[in-house]
């Protein structure tokens, strides 16, 4: 990770000092841009062969994802929370929660989690269905807290035996919560929501506008890329939210959370930044309603600059081009 973190900070030097200026238009500077993004990023793609094997197993994992009888009060389904229709957030209900008094972070995307090296706000886990699992167990997911009452719950519907049957049988002989988790996985596995910069990246300069090309020179120079990389510009490592000032809010410490060594405090994962423009309240305590306010933050609490309005207009500019389209056929309810 630091060898990651030292040859970003190399690419964005050259970046900002030679090539920039040698070349002024804008093809030039779309060359350039992608030329700097190029070492972390790594593009999303749905893959059709793999939907197409596995759909037996994708129509039962949709289908457990839309159960509100999987939860403990049966009030609520994970996409109560991770609104498939809404990027896979939902800023309502979170913000309603928060409003009751009740502890709840703010809900992250399930699109394109299948490619985040970490999980939860605090990077806590670092296993995908590992996550699944707990979105089952924990207080402020579904708090059944027991994994032999989902499959009481699931035993009740004869669609689901026969759903199971299909998916899994000829492996297994009953449902179990492993299987469960397993169909979910590959449910969500493809949620993915390919965006213009996507298509930029392989090569179409003309996908993004001049003021997203001109947000995406400012997103590397001001080195937000040396935190925000990867195939959704975050989600890869944890780092400290107020590396230059102290963050206001210090009620929820993050990572120490999970290791109480004092050097962790206040330690957050790097949030994924696709379909950001999506996905308001920001940050773990909602501090940012909008996105412009997000940016001006991250410049003053991990970069230490005030960013011109003009500069954030630029860089929300360019991270529009992470908005991929909601795939409705994909999340439709069987
Ligand atoms: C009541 C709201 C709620 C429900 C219901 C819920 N989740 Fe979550 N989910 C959250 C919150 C809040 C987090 C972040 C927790 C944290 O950071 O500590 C989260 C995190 C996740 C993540 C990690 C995303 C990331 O970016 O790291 C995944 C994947 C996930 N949930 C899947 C599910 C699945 C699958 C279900 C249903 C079985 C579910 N969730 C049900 C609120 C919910
Ligand atoms: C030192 C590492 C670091 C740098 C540099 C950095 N960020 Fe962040 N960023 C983070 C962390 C950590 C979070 C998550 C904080 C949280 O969950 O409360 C975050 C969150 C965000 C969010 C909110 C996303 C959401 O869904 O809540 C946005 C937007 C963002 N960063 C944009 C930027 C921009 C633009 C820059 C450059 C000006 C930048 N960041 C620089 C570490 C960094």
């Amino acid at each position: 990770m630091k060898l990651l973190r030292y040859s970003c900070w190399l690419s964005l030097y050259i970046f900002s000092t030679g090539v920039l200026h040698s070349q002024t238009s804008v093809e030039g500077k779309a060359n350039e841009l992608r030329t700097a993004l190029k070492p972390y990023f790594v593009s999303v793609s749905r893959d059709d062969s793999f939907i197409k094997k596995n759909i037996a197993k994708i129509n039962l994992g949709r289908k457990l994802f839309y159960d509100k009888k999987l939860s403990l009060g049966k009030g609520v389904s994970c996409n109560s929370c991770h609104d498939l229709q809404k990027y896979g957030t939902n800023g309502d209900y979170y913000l309603q929660q928060k409003a009751k008094g009740q502890f709840y972070r703010d809900v992250p995307t399930v699109y394109n989690s299948v490619s985040f090296e970490l999980f939860n706000v605090d990077g806590s886990l670092s296993n995908f269905k590992n996550k699944i699992r707990e979105a089952f167990l924990r207080t402020h997911e579904m708090e059944v807290q027991n994994e032999a009452l989902v499959i009481q719950e699931l035993k009740k519907t004869p669609e689901y035996l026969k759903m199971f049957r299909e998916a899994f049988f000829k492996k297994s002989t009953s449902i179990t919560f492993d299987v469960v988790i397993d169909a979910l996985e590959a449910f969500l596995s493809q949620l993915k929501t390919p965006a213009p910069i996507d298509a930029f990246m392989e090569g179409n300069n003309t996908v993004l506008s001049n003021a997203q090309i001109q947000g995406g020179e400012l997103f590397v120079s001001k080195a937000c890329y040396s935190c925000h990389t990867g195939s959704s510009f975050g989600g890869q490592m944890i780092n400290k939210l107020g590396v230059e000032v102290p963050w206001p809010n210090q009620k929820d410490m993050g990572y120490y959370h999970i290791k109480r060594k004092s050097s962790n405090k206040m330690f957050f994962r790097v949030a994924p930044l696709r379909n950001v423009a999506k996905t308001a309240p920001y940050f773990h305590d909602a501090l940012a309603m909008r996105l412009d306010k997000a940016i001006k933050l991250m410049g003053i609490h991990e970069r230490g600059i005030q960013l011109k309005v003009v500069e954030v207009a630029k860089i929300k500019e360019f991270l529009k081009s992470f908005t991929g389209e909601i795939p409705q056929d994909y999340i439709k309810e069987n």
